[in-house]
């Protein structure tokens, strides 16, 4: 499947080279390709275009971009998302104010669900964001099958999320249903920082007991 990853931060950078391993023609998405392949450090292989390029023609949009931007680069790519399933992983955190971190959507909304507002014709599906990337791709990292969640309104733009992150390795995936189950999984981030802090580890992740 070809898979736009929009993002070059953590997230692009762990999500995309995990795609392409699963066989996927994946390409990257950024502001400017030439200042990002010039950055220390940078080694990825993968095709690298503007936003406004990166998702024409893929069948799958990931939004791995920070969440203070998201609706922004989203509009850049405009009619590339037109019946796409979008897939995001961002969250909208607000560290302007220190820790723990606030969100800058009301409680009664979500980043999740202002992207479909803004991209009716996309698909939106909500996941991944509740974990750190190395966990996205590696859901073996902690101990035992831990839980990830998926929202959104097109069943089968979830259950081609579902497939992937079946791919990556995730057993545990629990669907909840409309996008707007989005708005509890964006607000488990601060709570998320904080376990980061006292834990001090990124490799942790919820179980779901039943
Ligand atoms: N880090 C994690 O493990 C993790 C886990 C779960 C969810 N998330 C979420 O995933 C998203 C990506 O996180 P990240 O840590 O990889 O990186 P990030 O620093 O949050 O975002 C980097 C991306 O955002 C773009 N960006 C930043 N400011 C912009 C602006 N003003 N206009 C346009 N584009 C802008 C950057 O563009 P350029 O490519 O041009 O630099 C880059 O592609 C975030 O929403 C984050 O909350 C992160």
């Amino acid at each position: 499947m070809r898979i736009a990853v929009l993002g070059t931060g953590m997230v692009g950078q762990t999500l995309a080279p995990a795609f392409a391993r699963l066989g996927h023609d994946v390409v990257l998405g950024t502001r400017d390709p030439a200042v990002t392949r010039a950055r220390d450090g940078w080694d990825l292989e993968l095709p690298l275009r503007p936003f406004e390029e990166a998702a024409d023609g893929a069948e799958l949009v990931v939004n791995a971009t920070d969440g203070r931007a998201s609706l922004d680069v989203l509009a850049r790519v405009g009619a590339a998302l037109r019946g796409r399933v979008l897939l995001d992983v961002a969250n909208p955190l607000d560290f302007s104010r220190g820790l723990p971190p606030s969100l800058t959507t009301p409680g009664d909304d979500s980043l999740a669900e202002q992207i479909q507002r803004a991209h009716p014709e996309s698909r939106v599906v909500k996941s991944l964001n509740t974990v750190n990337c190395k966990l996205m791709v590696d859901p073996s990292r902690v101990s035992g099958d831990s839980t990830v969640f998926v929202a959104g309104d097109d069943p089968e733009a979830k259950a081609v999320v579902r497939d992937l992150l079946g791919a990556l390795g995730w057993r545990d995936v629990i669907d909840l249903g409309a996008l707007s189950a989005a708005r509890g999984l964006e607000m488990w981030l601060p709570l998320w920082v904080g376990l980061m802090s006292t834990l001090g580890t990124t490799d942790f992740n919820l179980r779901v007991v039943r």
